[in-house]
């Protein structure tokens, strides 16, 4: 068996005999249902947009319109992709405690519960002004920039969480929970840079937890996996996680 083989082998013996698993996901593990990634060089949102225009309160105030028509076309893209084998692979085992950066329903969609959501959800609008008016969107058809009909004293934004904004404090006392407890810590699809979600990675590292690692290619995860593999979550995950 080559090196890889043998790293998937000892990897999935480690997910075997694991008690409490947790899945850290990220943009990666949609990237193969054809949803965009944020960094991946040349094709990532971030290699071609300012995240400062489009995904943040200041940006917001600036060019609504423009927010909105780049997540009318995410939207698009995400209601148009099914999930992979990787989301199918995580939603099978119903054991492993979900935590997701990933605002897109491939996780529901494939079956999983309970997932905790640290960067929201985009399937629905919520008033930026915070009068409580939140309403679900349609992703085949999404809306532009609108007032809230609540309240009418600010437009309507995606139920996200934006750069330089709070995480939704119950699912991050969860998240924290779930690394810090768990005895195998799955690091999938994401470049670990973005804080404090990637903290969780060395919390459940520094917890006792075995951290392995799949990603497409080395991150900022490498340097704290016990075990890397390197290629696609939606041929790793299956190969990680059925049993045989
Ligand atoms: N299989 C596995 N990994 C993949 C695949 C694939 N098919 N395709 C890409 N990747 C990996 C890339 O190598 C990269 O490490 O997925 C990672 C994607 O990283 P980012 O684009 O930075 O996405 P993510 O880590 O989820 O971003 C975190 O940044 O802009 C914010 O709020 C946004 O939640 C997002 C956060």
């Amino acid at each position: 068996m080559d090196d890889h083989g043998d790293v998937i082998t000892a990897a999935r013996e480690v997910v075997r005999r694991g008690r409490r698993i947790t899945c850290f996901s990220g943009a990666g593990l949609s990237a193969p249902s054809g949803v965009g990634t944020f960094r991946d060089p040349g094709d990532g949102w971030w290699s071609r947009y300012d995240p400062m225009r489009l995904a943040s309160p200041d940006g917001f105030h600036e060019d609504p319109a423009l927010v909105m028509k780049w997540y009318a076309a995410r939207r698009q893209q995400m209601a148009e992709a099914a999930p992979n084998a990787g989301h199918l692979a995580l939603a099978a085992r119903p054991d492993v405690v979900q935590v997701t950066q990933n605002t897109d329903d491939l996780l529901d969609r494939a079956g999983c519960s309970d997932i905790i959501r640290l960067h929201g959800n985009i399937t629905a609008d919520r008033c930026h002004a915070g009068c409580g008016h939140v309403e679900s969107v349609d992703m085949h058809d999404p809306p532009g920039h609108r007032s809230c009909p609540g309240c009418g004293q600010a437009g309507l934004r995606p139920t996200v969480v934006w750069f330089g904004e709070a995480l939704p404090s119950d699912a991050w006392e969860r998240a924290e929970q779930a690394a810090r407890s768990c005895d195998v810590f799955l690091v999938v699809g994401t470049s670990a840079v973005v804080y404090p979600a990637a903290g969780l990675i060395t919390l459940a590292a520094h917890a006792g937890a075995t951290v392995i690692v799949v990603n497409r290619d080395a991150s900022s995860a490498s340097d704290v996996a016990d075990f890397e593999l390197l290629g696609s979550a939606d041929e790793l995950l299956p190969a990680l996680l059925e049993a045989d």
